[in-house]
């Protein structure tokens, strides 16, 4: 059951733990390219969105989506280890879909680790499909799977 939380966009305050918690949760062993200044960086770029979940105040989980002409691109999404599975990831996910909906774009996409079977459970249980597989993405140590979402409404005939 999803518990109470707040969605906001991310304050430059919380591009350290922000930083911290990619290393920790999405680029284990591998090298540590999303630091603090790059997160920083993407909070000044009109074309990138960092959001927050927090509960009592404390980050919970936070993504990195990119906007494009026609799609999004989810570049980061976690959820701290002791708070998965009770909703916050999905409540993040779905904040980031309306907002791409409301830019009036057609689909959100994503990478993640091919061997990240809880990403893709999650996705998959949010309507991405898998469109093939990228070799070597993770600086060769690791395969990606790409995903998409159809967002908004289908184009007109
Ligand atoms: C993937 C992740 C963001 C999901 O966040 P979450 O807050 O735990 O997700 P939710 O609680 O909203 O889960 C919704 C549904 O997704 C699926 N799901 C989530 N985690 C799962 C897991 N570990 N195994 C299988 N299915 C899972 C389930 O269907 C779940 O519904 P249920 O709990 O009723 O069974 C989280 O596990 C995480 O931060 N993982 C490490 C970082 C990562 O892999 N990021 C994504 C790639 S960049």
């Amino acid at each position: 059951m999803i518990t109470e939380h707040e969605i906001t966009l991310a304050q430059p305050a919380d591009a350290a733990a922000i930083a911290v918690l990619s290393r920790d949760a999405i680029e284990q062993g591998l090298s540590w390219r999303w630091t603090e200044r790059r997160v920083l960086r993407c909070m000044q770029d009109a074309a990138c969105n960092v959001v927050v979940v927090r509960q009592a105040g404390a980050l919970a989980g936070f993504a990195i989506m990119q906007y494009g002409d026609t799609e999004a691109h989810i570049s980061l999404f976690a959820v701290q280890a002791a708070q998965r599975r009770a909703g916050l990831g999905s409540a993040l996910l779905a904040w980031l879909e309306t907002t791409a909906e409301v830019a009036g774009l057609s689909a959100i996409k994503l990478e993640a680790r091919a061997g990240n079977a809880s990403a893709k459970s999650f996705y998959l249980r949010h309507g991405f499909t898998e469109t093939g597989l990228a070799r070597g993405y993770y600086e060769d140590v690791e395969d990606a799977v790409r995903m998409v979402k159809r967002i908004g409404a289908a184009p007109a005939e």
